[in-house]
């Protein structure tokens, strides 16, 4: 090919992966328990043309009163990483569905989730307004950045007045709305939609609520026959409450919602797939494709040519004759190959993968090449943790993806010594998983696992048993919560004093990172007063 050709062939080439990159949408949905995700995934997948009927999505979440119930547990797991990652494309749009649990219980596994997200979708119940998840939620989202979406949902029930709850959703959630749609009515009463974003209106017609694309559009609110579609006085009440909207809120901006300073509001109702289809067009208008990422080395583009990824989530051994493992990897920049070696950073190792899967909404496939934005799942025999990164060949160390501290603590014992290899295995790869954290203490080196739920206890006894042969017996302990040890100067009289002195609460965590154990709020308030130059953090990366 001559010189001319070449340079031709490469910046089709390059304009090619741009434009790949372009094209992904890579989102989670996250909401308090029975808000309507689930609901929601689904018709998303139905209206996008992923799925061909509603029930194929099945609910991850674990049923109420099923705490002790390990076979609940394990359902969940095995349905969880068949909708860990939903893709699917939609008007040529990449869309790939990060699923973040819904328990409580499993909360930090949703944290780490919304590390690979580039923008989210907060579904709201009408009924029950901003619940206590949602605002945890929100919250590590809002102090990211993350470009965010509300879906206010089941407006086929009685629920609170839109505007009240555009109220409490700006209150509680601290953020600044603007509705893109706006709904007719509420409840009995509920009619359609008028979607302020392409300014028509829906109606759905009674008898066929249920069925995808029964809608009657209007373009015009003066049109007689939308008057006679939902009646004078519910018309009147709509072109007042328009006017309301647009006197008080903002105008949509996308640069203000992709910088994580607006936030567009949608009206519906999932389950009778009200609205859905409005959420879904204008968010493939206006959603990111790829964010930057920010390492502790530098900043990453998702058009850089060189891979990087970091891992988000580990699936253990769903087969326990196999010790498979998926690690889940977000592809912050270039492409992902098969069997193209890769730098494991932390390991210092090249590795090669032969089969590493795409998600789509009902498989997964081995796939040749993913890019920037996609999620791919490699199949590990024990390298990955939680937060590594995999790069072409640069050393790079994401940042973002901290330890809370949990908020549960316990002692964790052999109960069977003649298989104490096999449950310091398996502790370390459940850690490794992040199903909970480790913490050894200084003083006798003894084990505490720490977790966010009660739950976990239980899952950890149960999966050691099951999948490693060993038995674990815990032990009480009193601690309020574990705090990151940060001094000012690690050489200085203070420091060491605080080391001699709280000797009986230190313990390092797995990284080996220094942890001060406080057993209540008052002592660690006292050893603050009494270390000032010693800082403490509720999480495992600071500034
Ligand atoms: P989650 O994933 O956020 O936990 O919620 P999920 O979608 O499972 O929905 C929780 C419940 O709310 C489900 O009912 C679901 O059918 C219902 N729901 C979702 N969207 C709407 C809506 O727009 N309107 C109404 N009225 N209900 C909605 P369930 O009885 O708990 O479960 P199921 O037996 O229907 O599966």
């Amino acid at each position: 090919m001559p010189f001319k050709g070449i340079v031709v062939f490469l910046s089709k080439l390059s304009r090619m992966f741009l434009d790949e990159i372009s094209k992904r949408r890579t989102f989670g949905i996250i909401s308090h328990p029975d808000a309507g995700k689930t609901t929601l995934t689904e018709k998303l997948l139905l209206f996008g043309g992923a799925i061909q009927e509603a029930g194929a999505v099945k609910s991850n979440k674990i049923k109420k009163g099923a705490t002790s119930d390990f076979m609940e547990i394990e359902r969940q797991r095995g349905i969880s990483v068949a909708t860990s990652v939903l893709g699917f494309y939609y008007r040529d749009k990449k869309i790939n569905i990060l699923d973040t649990p819904g328990h409580k219980d499993f909360a930090e596994d949703t944290f780490r989730t919304l590390t690979a997200v580039d923008s989210v979708i907060v579904v709201i119940d009408v009924a029950k307004g901003v619940e206590e998840q949602t605002e945890k939620l929100v919250e590590v989202c809002r102090m990211r950045k993350i470009p965010m979406i509300v879906f206010i949902n089941k407006l086929d029930r009685e629920g609170k007045d839109a505007f009240d709850l555009l109220d409490e959703v700006e209150q509680k959630l601290g953020l600044r709305v603007t509705p893109l749609t706006f709904p007719i009515g509420m409840g009995y009463d509920f009619q359609g939609i008028y979607n302020i974003w392409e300014k028509n209106v829906k109606l759905f017609l009674g008898e066929h609520k249920q069925r995808k694309g029964t809608v009657v559009s209007y373009t015009d609110l003066d049109d007689a026959e939308l008057e006679k579609g939902i009646g004078k006085k519910a018309l009147e009440k709509l072109k007042d409450e328009l006017e309301l909207v647009s006197g008080v809120y903002p105008e949509f901006n996308q640069k203000e919602y992709l910088n994580g300073e607006l936030q567009p509001v949608f009206f519906g109702s999932a389950l009778n797939n009200f609205g859905v289809q409005e959420l879904l067009d204008c968010f493939i208008d206006i959603a990111p494709s790829p964010l930057k990422k920010r390492a502790e080395e530098r900043e990453i583009n998702p058009s850089e040519k060189e891979f990087s990824g970091f891992v988000f989530k580990i699936h253990a051994n769903m087969d326990p004759n196999h010790r498979d493992r998926l690690a889940f990897i977000k592809i912050v920049s270039g492409t992902f190959e098969r069997n193209k070696p890769y730098l494991h950073v932390r390991l210092n190792k090249k590795l090669k993968f032969s089969s590493p899967n795409a998600f789509f909404a009902e498989r997964k496939e081995i796939v040749e090449i993913s890019y920037a934005g996609d999620i791919v799942g490699l199949h590990d025999t024990g390298n990955f943790k939680i937060g590594d990164s995999l790069t072409s060949g640069e050393e790079i160390h994401f940042k973002g993806i901290p330890n809370f501290s949990p908020e549960h603590f316990r002692y964790i014992n052999n109960a069977d010594p003649m298989k104490s290899k096999q449950l310091n295995k398996g502790i370390e790869q459940l850690m490794d998983e992040g199903v909970a954290q480790l913490f050894t203490l200084k003083l006798n080196n003894r084990k505490i696992i720490g977790t966010v739920g009660a739950l976990q206890f239980e899952v950890i006894q149960y999966r050691l048993e099951h999948e490693y042969s060993a038995k674990c017996a815990y032990e009480n302990l009193n601690v309020f919560k574990a705090c990151w040890v940060d001094p000012e100067d690690k050489n200085n009289e203070e420091f060491a004093d605080f080391k001699r002195v709280k000797q009986k609460f230190l313990a390092t965590d797995k990284s080996d990172k220094l942890v001060f154990l406080a057993d209540s709020a008052f002592s660690l308030q006292m050893t603050q007063q009494k270390y000032p130059s010693v800082k403490f953090h509720y999480t495992s990366e600071f500034e």
